[in-house]
């Protein structure tokens, strides 16, 4: 249902319904995170143990710290800076804790940048598969042709401008129009199209392989780092500390049950990226490719498997136009903190979205460069810890590993120890509280803390 409260920009409107908001919150969790960054990840941190690590940082740190960003957002009912403003305010505190709105909405700025970029790719691989480029490509055809994206910084600028056009279109007419009927339609055609996916990866004769590279720990391989990133992924993957679910919270009905969305969002995230690894690894094994290859993994495995597929142009194509809205329904909701922030103030949703989106678009040149003519450039080589880095990696390490679990600890602090029991409680219901107060007081601050203290030691 199109809302033409929120395009007045007057009093807070809502989601259509609880399943209006699970479709919004999923798509905005879904997308590159799982299909992209999941898979390769998992393939330069060693496997089994990492996605265990993994998928633990989901279940007992994502999955509260996402009640909690809800039900802020929704108490508060504004932009995340905002709301910020509001509850520190309501809860009789420091001013100070707006610092967690601005965190939130710097990381999801600074992640659109060159998550524009990343989601640019998915159109090339567009045009290629209409073309009939890929059918029955080899794997060394399929590298050659990604290394040849990655070369050239005009082919890359020209798809970044438009991803980054496309999701400032959205955001600047208001985050739910249109968005709720095209992710109803469209998640659930991606999630086909995995199962499709893996089914096919069943035949490669490596399906065991991937499995129990996917899902037998080996812990003897597992280094801090590796635990760091895990922990970075879950929020990332999830679209936490960064504003994006408190952003949406802000729209949710006060019927609404924040715990179960909560784990219903949580829960088809997971699946998607587990059905993503289980549809690429069996490709990456049975073509004698590297797991730890890197961001063009999925760029150069899939188009390999789609090739030999029965049908395979035409998968392809659905596939990488099914990414690429899984991508654009995720950079919409990176937007919106810093868009409905600005809307706040005065400047209407036009401007703010132009004018976020354009320096984004700025800082995302800074990416594309990175991945050519500035790939040696890595201006803090002098710290052992991003030697080599290039800019790119440098946003994503400082986003994923530094910004989001600070923010995260920050959220759960408030939420734990600064917001009455009582406010969180009206929120969340009285059945649920205790277990997710304990673990916002006890257990997620201290984790995450635990996580970056081994990580600088
Ligand atoms: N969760 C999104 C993905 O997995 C990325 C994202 C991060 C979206 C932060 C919003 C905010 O692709």
């Amino acid at each position: 249902m199109v809302n033409s409260v929120q395009k007045a920009g007057a009093s807070p409107a809502q989601w259509s319904s609880r399943f209006a908001f699970i479709m919004a919150a999923v798509g905005s969790a879904v997308g590159l995170g799982n299909i992209w960054k999941f898979p390769y990840i998992t393939g330069e941190n060693g496997g089994g143990a990492f996605v265990l690590v993994y998928l633990g940082c989901i279940a007992i740190i994502g999955i509260p710290i996402m009640m909690a960003e809800v039900m802020l957002g929704r108490r508060g009912g504004k932009s995340p800076i905002g709301t910020m403003q509001v509850l520190s305010r309501a809860e009789g505190r420091s001013r100070g804790w707006v610092g967690i709105g601005i965190l939130a909405t710097l990381a999801s700025f600074l992640i659109l940048s060159f998550y524009s970029v990343i989601a640019g790719w998915t159109m090339p691989y567009i045009v290629s598969a209409a073309s009939g480029e890929l059918s029955n490509i080899s794997a060394e055809t399929s590298g050659a042709l990604f290394e040849g994206l990655l070369a050239s910084p005009g082919q890359l600028l020209l798809w970044h401008s438009v991803f980054m056009g496309l999701t400032v279109l959205v955001s600047a007419g208001g985050v739910r129009h249109g968005l709720e009927r095209a992710v109803t339609k469209l998640m659930p055609a991606l999630f086909v199209l995995l199962l499709i996916l893996v089914g096919y990866a069943t035949t490669t004769g490596h399906f065991g392989e991937a499995v129990s590279f996917l899902f037998r720990p080996d812990f003897s391989s597992l280094t801090a780092e590796a635990v760091l990133v895990a922990l970075g992924h879950a929020f990332f993957t999830l679209s936490l500390a960064s504003g994006a679910m408190m952003a949406y919270g802000a729209y949710l009905n006060k019927k609404v049950s924040i715990v179960r969305t909560s784990f219903t969002v949580a829960i088809l995230d997971t699946c998607v990226a587990m059905l993503a690894g289980l549809a690429i690894f069996p490709v990456v094994f049975a073509h004698g490719l590297a797991a730890g290859e890197g961001p063009g993994l999925i760029f150069v495995t899939l188009p390999v498997a789609f090739g030999q597929m029965p049908g395979g142009s035409f998968f392809a194509l659905l596939f990488f136009v099914l990414l690429l809205f899984a991508a654009w329904s995720s950079s919409i909701s990176m937007l919106e903190s810093l868009v409905s922030h600005l809307h706040e103030r005065g400047i209407s949703r036009v401007k703010a979205a132009i004018g976020g989106g354009l320096v984004a678009w700025l800082i995302g040149i800074t990416t594309l460069l990175s991945l050519n003519v500035w790939s040696d450039f890595a201006p803090l080589s002098m710290f052992e810890r991003f030697e080599g880095k290039t800019l790119f990696d440098l946003y994503d390490y400082f986003t994923a590993n530094i910004m989001m679990p600070l923010c995260a600890f920050l959220t759960a602090v408030f939420a734990g120890w600064v917001m009455k029991p009582e406010h969180s409680a009206a929120e969340l219901g009285q059945r649920w509280h205790g277990v997710w107060y304990a673990v916002m007081r006890y257990f997620t601050p201290i984790a995450v803390l635990i996580v970056f203290y081994t990580n600088l030691g």
